[in-house]
């Protein structure tokens, strides 16, 4: 028989009245330690939660031992449990009626004294240095069981629909998701590199040319690019694949399926069926392709009524097609002050906007008389009545005008729409998802000087003639579609490209070229030659939805261990550098720090 003791009888968080008298073991990690008067209390912590444990100075071996414990120890203690007494009941704490009186222990491990006490207001860096101490905080932990809670829930639904999870290479070719590659070099073939995937894109498709009807993956994807909160460059997505669909049924599949989710994890029912808009008119009433849709405030255009007036700054983009002018209502915050303007002025540089014009309205009854603006005086009485109307001014709005090339000032309201309604308490609480679709093509990149895909190159155009696409990439829209919640961009996918002649039309409008395509791509053009079926598909951003259902402000909460914004692992100290011999066999030589 073994020797070994065993560790516990409950979890603190089993224990309760039912257990007076009972004799018990439990084990776990001091939580407090608090010294009164002779008498010594831990609160012991363990994957349920927190036991108090009381140490009586009659025992003096065993309490001498308990002088010497100190936060973090691991210790293994039995005893019985019993009430507390008259008045030192807890109510909120779900053990808070009982404690344990130890009647013998060991410590199991000390610790060193831990690095910070209260993690919610330590140094994100050293939270994330000492990642095991901060996931033994509450909030933590729950995230990251809520966060298995929900990839459950996604599965079992799928699973319940006949998609089947099917695993796709890590170690692969570049698969172009518009963020840079993470390459890893080939020992076996120097000087070839395998890319990390951006995304299973390709082989998602190539699982339905080989007759899988229906797939899933809980993937992980790698991208190098700027990261923000929503941003890391390892994080997982819930890819999914159906042949013979159109967009109206995975639509409809992947709603049922986040209602369901939303209905198992959080008990909440969505009243309504999503919300859908298309991107024109996302972009023409939020500023945004990712609304949230719990702010009432909108973009109202007023271009109509700029056209002739005097202050050139809106006259000029009120003229021009490419351009707009357009307004906020800040409602009944009159008081806010210059330098608050200033601000928000400063705020909307940053999306290039080379101003914020505003009017306070005063006293609407009184027209210009009743406003205040340094604008006022290049509008006509007839441009302020109209404006008033159109913008339905009322005493106590601030209005707040964006006037530029139609991009700038959408970019610029668009964000300081949501910056206005968090300053100002304006958005509602609940939850707010909707689809949005008819999304453009291509976009042109003004530094590259070429065409860029919207969603990725494998998306399908509205078109079913290649030549259409050609003759006019601009106005072409895609069968892609987003799903939003809260102002955030929880899914994308489309309707894909299943044809080989479409898929080289739109390469080459990408501009690339047959040979490149050939070269980067040639394996998949080949696979849409041998009877590829129509197919399409959605990703979800698995950490970001585990954000907004968790209320974290940032996707590294809910990441057992994230990256840091500059893409490094503060735990591992990674990246690191290559030993020589490494290098040496993947026939790479690097240039000292100093030389690049
Ligand atoms: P997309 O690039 O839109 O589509 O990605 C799908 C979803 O993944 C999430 N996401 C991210 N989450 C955290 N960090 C990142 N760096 C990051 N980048 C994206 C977002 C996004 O909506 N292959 C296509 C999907 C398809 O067409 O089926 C794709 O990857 O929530
Ligand atoms: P100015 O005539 O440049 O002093 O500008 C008068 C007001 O218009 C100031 O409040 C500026 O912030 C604002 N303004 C200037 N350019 C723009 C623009 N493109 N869009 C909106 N407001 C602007």
């Amino acid at each position: 028989m073994s020797k070994e003791r065993a560790h516990r009888s409950h979890y603190c968080e089993q224990l309760n009245t039912g257990h007076i008298g009972e004799s018990i073991t439990v084990s776990g990690w001091v939580h407090r330690r608090r010294d009164h008067g002779g008498v010594i209390f831990i609160d012991l912590r363990d994957a349920s939660g927190i036991l108090q444990l009381v140490f009586d100075p009659s025992n003096k071996e065993l309490f001498a031992e308990a002088e010497k414990i100190r936060s973090e120890y691991v210790l293994s203690v039995s005893g019985s449990i019993r009430n507390r007494p008259e008045g030192t009941v807890n109510t909120d704490m779900i053990t808070g009626e009982i404690e344990l009186l130890v009647e013998s222990g060991r410590v199991l491990n000390p610790s060193l004294t831990p690095p910070f006490h209260h993690a919610e207001s330590a140094n994100e860096d050293i939270r994330l240095k000492y990642r095991y101490l901060d996931l033994r905080r509450q909030k933590m932990s729950e995230n990251l069981k809520l966060r298995h809670q929900i990839i459950k829930t996604l599965r079992n639904f799928l699973d319940a629909d006949s998609f089947i999870e099917i695993e796709t290479p890590i170690l692969t070719k570049a698969t172009p998701e518009g963020a840079r590659d993470y390459l890893v070099p080939s020992r076996t073939q120097q000087g070839d590199f395998f890319a990390l995937p951006q995304s299973p894109q390709l082989f998602k498709q190539l699982l339905m040319m080989s007759g899988f009807d229906k797939y899933y993956q809980v993937a992980r994807c790698f991208r190098d690019e700027d990261l923000r909160a929503d941003r890391q460059p390892e994080f997982t997505q819930l890819d999914i694949e159906m042949a013979f669909v159109n967009q109206d049924q995975v639509k409809d599949v992947m709603e049922k399926m986040i209602r369901h989710l939303f209905e198992t994890v959080l008990n909440y029912k969505f009243d309504q069926t999503f919300t859908q808009i298309t991107y024109a008119e996302s972009m023409n009433r939020f500023g945004s392709d990712r609304p949230h849709l719990g702010i009432d405030m909108e973009l109202i255009e007023v271009s109509d009524l700029m056209q002739d007036v005097e202050f050139k700054v809106f006259a000029e983009p009120a003229k021009n097609k490419e351009s707009r002018v357009a307004c906020l209502v800040l409602k009944n915050q009159l008081d806010i002050s210059r330098k608050q303007i200033d601000d928000y002025t400063d705020f909307v540089a940053n999306y290039g906007a080379k101003g914020l014009a505003y009017i306070k309205v005063h006293d609407h009854k009184k027209g210009i008389e009743g406003m205040q603006s340094p604008i006022l005086k290049f509008l006509s009485q007839e441009c302020i009545d109209s404006l008033a109307g159109r913008l339905k001014l009322e005493n106590g709005d601030t209005v707040f005008f964006g006037a530029d090339k139609s991009d700038i000032v959408n970019a610029s309201l668009g964000a300081l729409r949501e910056e206005l309604a968090k300053d100002f308490n304006l958005v509602r609480s609940g939850w707010f998802p909707l689809w949005v679709t008819d999304f453009p093509m291509f976009h042109w990149d003004p530094k590259e000087k070429r065409w860029m895909s919207e969603h990725h190159p494998f998306t399908a155009p509205m078109t079913d003639n290649p030549k259409d696409l050609t003759a006019d990439p601009k106005t072409a829209l895609s069968l892609g579609y987003d799903m939003v919640l809260n102002g955030n961009e929880i899914g994308g996918g489309s309707i894909r490209i299943h044809s080989q002649k479409m898929q080289s039309a739109v390469f080459e409008i990408l501009g690339i070229n047959a040979a490149e395509a050939k070269e980067k791509f040639g394996f998949f053009l080949e696979a849409l030659q041998y009877g590829c079926p129509p197919h399409g598909g959605i990703a979800f951003g698995i950490d970001r939805i585990v954000m907004l259902m968790t209320e974290s402000t940032s996707i590294r909460d809910v990441i057992a261990f994230p990256k840091t914004q500059t893409a490094s692992c503060l735990l591992t100290d990674a990246p690191s550098q290559a030993g020589k011999g490494q290098l040496k066999e993947l026939g790479i030589t690097v240039k000292s720090k100093a030389d690049s």
